[in-house]
């Protein structure tokens, strides 16, 4: 027995195809090589690079329906933290970390250095959240994830964080950096054959996870960079631009960077 969702997806689907291939005139020839790059991204495709997303993400998919969910999700005035994009980077099993710990794993001379910190609240009692995960993942000063370089130690600048009583957070991390998405694939072709540029705006992925509340999927970004305005696949929402702020007296941080993040229950 077909479930009724799954019957009307499939069904709008087909015939969006069908829709597309007449308005267009689709040719076999034109459909063939449409075929041959969605089987590119299957071979491309590991637990280290997900070029299905990828591909996805740069025809605007994943922020399209991250905005659909997010929408279905929140009511009118108090907002819980706006969601964004998962994207292709997530690994699962981060290391766990004490609270105050590095995710910087390596010796990072030319990166800045950051202090995050915030507390994890329920968005409409304002309590503080107990027992919260965050997952947080970001790339190094060169622009890679450490699943994309050989020369980072593995699961570096990743790390799960658990919350106490007061929902508090805060550990080091680095002020992240612009970089192009990897390009070298399917993805990156169709990215080249609509003459756009590949660079995404300097983020900081969290997933932050509590018994009782939704999952929270969302990235930060920073303000100074020149693609806040002009992300390459759209994710970027104005509440989560952040700003890392100078940071006195401590030698381990050159910036420091409050943010709070606020939950829905089920
Ligand atoms: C994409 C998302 C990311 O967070 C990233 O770092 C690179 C690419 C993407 O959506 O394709
Ligand atoms: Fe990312």
């Amino acid at each position: 027995k077909v479930p009724p969702r799954l019957r009307k997806v499939l069904d709008s689907l087909i015939q969006h195809l069908h829709d597309f291939a007449r308005e267009n005139e689709i040719t076999v020839d034109e459909w063939m090589a449409a075929v041959e790059l969605l089987n590119e991204c299957g071979r491309m495709s590991d637990d280290k690079r997900n070029e299905g997303q990828l591909l996805c993400d740069v025809l605007g998919l994943e922020s399209l329906v991250d905005e659909i969910t997010y929408k279905m999700v929140t009511e009118a005035n108090d907002l819980p933290t706006a969601t964004a994009i998962l994207g292709p980077f997530w690994r699962k099993d981060a290391p766990k970390r004490q609270m105050g710990d590095s995710i910087v794993m390596n010796k990072i001379e030319d990166g800045d250095h950051t202090f995050m910190y915030g507390q994890v609240t329920d968005y409409t009692t304002g309590e503080p959240i107990e027992g919260a995960e965050l997952d947080v993942w970001h790339t190094a000063p060169n622009g890679l994830y450490e699943q994309q370089d050989p020369d980072q130690p593995d699961m570096n600048l990743r790390g799960r964080f658990t919350t106490g009583k007061d929902g508090k957070f805060w550990f080091y991390c680095l002020r992240p950096t612009s970089y192009p998405i990897p390009f070298d694939g399917p993805a990156g072709r169709m990215i080249q054959l609509m003459d756009r540029h590949p660079y995404r705006p300097a983020h900081i992925h969290f997933i932050i996870k509590a018994p009782g509340y939704k999952p929270l999927v969302t990235q930060i970004f920073d303000r100074r960079d020149k693609y806040v305005t002009n992300d390459s696949v759209f994710a970027v929402k104005d509440s989560l631009i952040v700003d890392f702020l100078p940071r006195n007296g401590d030698p381990k941080a050159e910036f420091e960077l409050p943010y709070d993040f606020k939950l829905a229950s089920f």
